[in-house]
């Protein structure tokens, strides 16, 4: 679209950037600045930034040739595309505009550049934004990009892919300031390393990570230490076992830049974990731990761990500790599985109980994607198998208390495993849900539960959590609970005195 303007004549596209309408139809102010009419965006024809809005306009180099306008329409160098169009993600990105990312991720592509090196950058503008180490987003990030490449490294299934990974980053990051990691190197020295992280202390714990990374080491250096610190407590329900997996499939997938990122993101996260068998409710775990398999092997009796809560699913667990760790494994999901078929609708629903009963469907989901973290990790680390199947237990034991055994599993019966995974990954790519933290949870339990199924792990419980995940995926879920947070607020602040 040509403009004669008070300084010359210039050109542009004339579909909007924003959504597409024509440009032709704007207003042009005296200083060459144009205004689409349909949602305000202002663009300065000199040049194609964006005044008001979102965007930017792409704009055509013009010359007057006697009477003829030239307008040159080739496109520039690749490599220019490319950076320019990242570098308008990052203002998408930082500003967490939805469409925009969208917008600019096709760019990204149609100027040759791929989707991972995308989701790469978004990790290394995110990573010093988070206070407290990762997130789920990262998590999510991971499993996103494994359904990106099975929908094929071209297709709307990717960009979905990326543009909810990234979506999701943003939000965890979005208007946090900088939260630097310091610049400390130390050797690295797996004991050392081990006690600043026990000791809570985040500058040692960073140093020594950061004298490893110096040093060349990589991920795979480090994932026996970080496997034993998170094991090493009942730490944050499991989160941080998840997230080793993550960031080791993450640098698989998006190369070694991603790397230092993840891992001092992860230290962190580790450092700042908050260690539930220190609360009164997990006390019996170090007991357990200390006493597991010391006598001979008692078989785990399912029936019991079915019905016990944690003190009594960790004695049951302790003795049976010389059975093959697989077969305690396989009990211990199907049991998980169970508190998910069975979970209580009225905890997330009711606004009349205490905070400790404050349990939403994502807690119950954590005994599937914890598991399946803990079978990875305790198969690479044979040594760890107490502390995972015993944490296990910690999890199958507490979530009784939200469970309802009035349910009826035959209900949520899957018939068709592959038929019940296919179908219910396709609806992930169009999954309409607005919290990011829901979503996520879809996504991450779906794949941990095909891992474990495809795995053969969960033996005869297969049914039953397949049963599970369907029961979760279509009953449903709460978002955000106004009155019961407002009543909680009360009642405490009453009892502040
Ligand atoms: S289409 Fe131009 S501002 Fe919305």
């Amino acid at each position: 679209m040509l403009f004669a303007t008070p300084k010359g004549v210039r050109a542009c596209n004339n579909r909007c950037p924003h959504e597409g309408y024509p440009l032709s139809e704007g207003t042009l102010d005296s200083e060459c600045r144009l205004t689409c009419n349909w949602h305000n965006w202002k663009f300065d024809l000199e040049n194609g930034a964006n005044l008001y809005g979102g965007d930017r306009l792409r704009t055509y180099p013009v010359t007057l040739r006697d009477d003829d306008v030239w307008v040159d329409v080739s496109d520039p160098p690749a490599a220019q595309r490319q950076a320019e169009a990242l570098a308008h993600l990052r203002d998408a990105f930082a500003d967490k505009e939805y469409d925009r990312i969208a917008r600019d991720l096709v760019r990204l592509k149609q100027a040759g550049g791929a989707l991972t090196d995308a989701l790469a950058a978004a990790i290394l503008w995110s990573h010093d934004r988070l206070e407290f180490g990762w997130t789920h987003a990262y998590a999510g990030a991971a499993d996103w990009l494994a359904l990106a490449e099975e929908a094929g490294t071209d297709s709307e299934g990717a960009l979905v892919a990326v543009l909810e990974a990234m979506t999701h980053i943003a939000e965890d990051s979005l208007r946090e300031p900088e939260f630097g990691y310091g610049e400390a190197s130390l050797p690295y020295d797996e004991d050392a390393f081990l006690a600043a992280v026990e000791m809570q202390d985040e500058a040692g714990a960073l140093a020594r990570l950061r004298g490893g990374l110096d040093r060349g080491l990589g991920f795979a250096d480090f994932e026996p230490a970080l496997s034993r610190a998170t094991l090493a407590h009942y730490t944050d329900f499991g989160h941080l076992l998840i997230y080793v997996v993550k960031c080791g499939r993450l640098i698989e997938r998006l190369g070694r830049r991603v790397e230092r990122p993840l891992l001092l993101a992860l230290v962190r996260g580790l450092v700042y974990a908050a260690r539930e068998d220190l609360i009164p409710e997990f006390r019996a775990y170090a007991k357990a731990l200390a006493s597991f398999g010391a006598s001979p092997a008692r078989p785990l009796d399912r029936g019991a761990l079915s019905k016990a809560g944690i003190g009594p699913a960790l004695d049951l667990v302790a003795a049976a500790g010389a059975s093959p760790p697989l077969e305690l494994y396989a009990t211990l999901l199907g049991v998980n599985a169970q508190r998910l078929l069975n979970f209580d609708l009225a905890f997330d629903n009711r606004n009349d109980k205490p905070v400790a009963d404050n349990a939403s469907w994502l807690d119950v989901t954590h005994g599937i994607t914890f598991a399946n973290a803990v079978r990875l990790q305790c198969s690479k680390f044979p040594a760890l198998w107490p502390a995972g199947l015993l944490q296990l237990a910690c999890h199958a034991g507490r979530n009784l208390g939200f469970t309802d055994p009035k349910q009826d599993p035959a209900r949520w019966q899957v018939s068709n495993a592959d038929g019940f995974f296919e179908t219910e990954i396709a609806a992930l790519f169009d999954h309409g849900i607005e919290e990011e933290i829901v979503a996520v949870h879809r996504v991450k339990t779906l794949l941990a539960a095909r891992e474990e199924w495809r795995s053969g792990a969960a033996g005869e419980d297969a049914p039953r959590l397949l049963a599970a995940v369907n029961r979760y995926l279509h009953e449903p879920i709460k978002g955000r609970h106004p009155r019961r947070t407002a009543r909680q607020a009360m009642a405490f602040v009453a009892r502040e005195g």
